[in-house]
């Protein structure tokens, strides 16, 4: 069974994350860097990780128009990251365009997927702030999806809650891959819409992608372990059961 768990590597310089996977003695977690690391160091820190043989999922959510971010996948598939994605929000011209930036580098093994709405949208920022009344979180995030899987994409990020409806629609394969993970517990910090990871692991979701639950743990390899066996003592349970 693929590992699920993707640890949001959420520091604000090379020095600290690598310090941080030094306290992983032998293992190779799959990392998400994000806008602050990559900002703060950019390329050579993805050439170190992929080095180390860590994967990797870049998680800059382009948003722009379509041949800014054709362009800028091209340079991106040119690192080798394992995952990237952009905003669904900027429609399928751009999404194709992405798709075909990032395969005219060969990255043809990279995974692209699009953030539908943000984990820390609620009804009420979607209704009051974006004015999008006529319709629900839960259709608009499937909306999204099917739009992306309609580009090309390989799958969404999206919450927890949303994953199984995504699944229906989109079909097994295409892949949820869902922040807003929380053990039993833990602060939810700027999280909405918010999971644990054993419902992760029965409500369709393929990777949990945890940052600040792990980041900020006294014990983070621990922690890592335990929160991977939660998930894994879930799933068997449950498709056991229904098998
Ligand atoms: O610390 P925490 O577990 O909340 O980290 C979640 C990570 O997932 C952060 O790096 C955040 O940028 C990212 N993310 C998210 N919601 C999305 C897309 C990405 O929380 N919809």
């Amino acid at each position: 069974m693929e590992n699920p768990l993707i640890i949001a590597l959420d520091f604000e310089c090379a020095d600290r994350a690598k310090d941080f996977l030094s306290g992983f003695e032998g293992e190779s977690p799959y990392i998400k860097v994000g806008m602050e690391l990559y900002y703060a160091e950019g390329p050579s820190l993805i050439r170190w990780l992929k080095e180390k043989n860590f994967r990797v999922f870049l998680d800059l959510k382009l948003h722009d128009i379509p041949t800014t971010v054709h362009k800028a996948m091209k340079v991106i598939g040119g690192l080798n990251v394992d995952m990237v994605n952009v905003h669904a929000a900027g429609g399928t011209a751009m999404m194709k365009a992405a798709k075909e930036g990032l395969l005219a580098t060969g990255a043809q093994h990279t995974k692209l997927i699009a953030v539908t709405q943000l984990t820390s949208t609620t009804e009420k920022v979607l209704k009051e702030e974006l004015l999008i009344k006529d319709t629900d979180l839960n259709e608009s995030v499937t909306h999204y999806a099917t739009l992306a899987k309609d580009s090309g994409l390989d799958g969404v990020v999206c919450s927890v809650q949303e994953a199984r409806a995504i699944k229906n629609v989109c079909g097994d394969d295409f892949l949820t891959v869902t922040p807003g993970i929380r053990p039993e517990g833990s602060d939810t910090h700027d999280q909405a819409r918010i999971a644990t990871p054993a419902e992760a692991a029965v409500k369709g979701s393929d990777y949990m992608v945890i940052g600040r639950s792990i980041t900020q743990s006294e014990k983070p390899a621990g922690t890592y372990k335990n929160i991977l066996k939660e998930w894994r003592d879930a799933h068997e349970n449950h498709f056991q059961t229904f098998a």
